[in-house]
């Protein structure tokens, strides 16, 4: 039996995705990211396709190149100007109805009292479709200059997300009971005895009293994430439901989807708790010719300086500034560690030439639509991967080819799960779970209070 793949859309409220520019190209329509026809076209075209969910990636800071070039930001529409995600998926609530809605959202950045409310708020009124990226923040320094908070190191940062955890799962989870609400007109607005004020001390933060929201239809909205790091696989395996990775050779994903599952089994659920979803890109031709004249077209759309900028972003250091034949293991960063081990073996001039290809992303699947559909299914099957984050190179042409042109491909051959029949909760579709609720097993179903 072929394996069905479970599909996300991997989106981001700025004019290119950290690592790419190809906001020039003349088939790129998220140069106009700030408008709201964008967002609503493009939810309606992957809801009508089958998709899962759609993502909105997130960041704060921008590159500026070691304090030297913080113009190429601006100039080139990297990280910056972008729009709050959680509020474009908002307004595109009511332009859905199946749609699972996520949200990158920062434990570093946010207060845990402000974000659960706002992430309940999105999941009472789209009736249980939220999720949330979880998010250390491991970028540029200047994401925290503008905060004016001091950065916080790799590893620790983690520790901060997972006391950043059981805030919100006490706000999520026990400030509420779910049948707290009576609307009695003639009687009382809620029940007392089932709102229960939560007391936290932790080493990072603190909250006592009540819940600001209402138990919404998840509760928890469905928790992504996506560190790869030791700590951020301990993380994920802890508090992961759904991991997104990057894409690679099959091998290599495979090990690291074994990893993560073992570091699930480790916090007592089942290793297929976890939904494991590789970011991929594709661009598709009728012919394998074809394929490769539109990527070439999306190479000569990007500009040199974004390649350096951006890298700078993700790890702050400049590679500008070293020699092409330095190897990637001489270079340390306490922000994303994942973009600098992922090269082991590679020089600053391999990293130079394949982060200008395709910026923090894999190479795109390039091909035909049969080809693509191959490489998919061979890769679910072959790395033990739950299905695919699908990051258009241009977008949102890149989609559109995909729905197109693969998609009834994957579709012919079983290997997509089908709709659901009815609307249901974003957990109940992506994690085949029989209720809107966290299963038993994940750690936070310890804090629930059961009406
Ligand atoms: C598919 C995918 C999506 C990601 N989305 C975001 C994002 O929206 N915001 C962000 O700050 N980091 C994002 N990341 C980065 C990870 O969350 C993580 O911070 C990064 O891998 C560094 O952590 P690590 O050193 O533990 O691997 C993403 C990573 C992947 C693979």
């Amino acid at each position: 039996m072929v394996k069905q793949m479970r599909l996300g859309l991997f989106e981001n409220a700025q004019a290119n995705d950290s690592g790419t520019a190809t906001w020039r190209h003349p088939d790129n329509k998220r140069y106009l990211f700030d408008k709201l026809d964008y967002w609503r076209d493009t939810a309606r075209m992957v809801e009508d396709a089958g998709f899962d969910f759609m993502f909105l990636a997130d960041a704060w800071g921008w590159a500026d190149v070691a304090g030297e070039r913080p113009d190429v930001a601006s100039a080139e529409g990297l990280d910056l100007p972008r729009l709050d995600p959680a509020i474009v998926l908002g307004a595109l609530i009511p332009e859905t109805s199946r749609l699972g809605l996520v949200a990158t959202g920062s434990t570093l950045l946010e207060p845990p009292y402000a974000f659960a409310r706002r992430m309940a708020t999105l999941d009472i009124l789209s009736g249980g479709r939220i999720g949330w990226n979880v998010v250390t923040t491991g970028t540029a320094d200047t994401a925290v200059q503008g905060f004016g908070v001091p950065m916080v190191g790799h590893d620790e940062r983690y520790l901060m997300a997972d006391d950043f955890m059981q805030v919100v799962y006490k706000l999520w989870e026990q400030a509420w009971e779910e049948d707290a609400l009576e609307r009695d007109k003639n009687g009382r607005f809620a029940d007392p005895a089932k709102v229960h004020r939560i007391e936290h001390e932790g080493p990072y933060f603190r909250s006592r009293g009540y819940g600001n929201t209402a138990r919404s239809p998840q509760g928890t909205p469905v928790l992504f994430q996506a560190g790869a790091s030791p700590a951020g696989r301990t993380f994920g395996g802890k508090h992961g439901e759904a991991i997104f990775v990057g894409s690679g050779p099959v091998e290599q994903l495979r090990a690291l989807s074994a990893s993560i599952r073992g570091e699930a089994v480790k916090n007592g659920r089942a290793a297929d708790e976890v939904k494991i979803m590789a970011a991929i890109s594709a661009v598709v031709g009728s012919t394998e010719e074809e394929a490769q004249r539109k990527y070439a077209s999306v190479a000569a759309a990007q500009n040199p300086d974004v390649t350096i900028a951006s890298y700078a972003w993700f790890t702050g250091l400049n590679l500008a500034a070293y020699d092409r034949d330095t190897p990637m293991t001489e270079l340390k960063t306490e922000l994303s560690q994942t973009q600098v081990a992922r090269f082991a073996g590679k020089t600053v001039g391999d990293v130079l030439d394949d982060w200008h290809a395709h910026g923090v992303g894999a190479r795109p699947f390039i091909g035909t639509p049969e080809q693509i559909a191959d490489q998919m299914c061979k890769l679910v099957e072959g790395a033990d991967l739950d299905g695919f984050l699908f990051s258009p190179v241009i977008p949102p042409a890149s989609t559109a080819d995909f729905i197109e042109l693969v998609l009834p491909i994957l579709k012919d051959r079983g290997a997509i799960a089908p709709h659901p029949a009815q609307p249901q909760t974003l957990r109940e579709r992506l994690m085949g779970a029989s209720s809107p609720a966290l299963a038993e097993s994940h750690t936070a179903s310890g804090y629930r209070r059961k009406s």
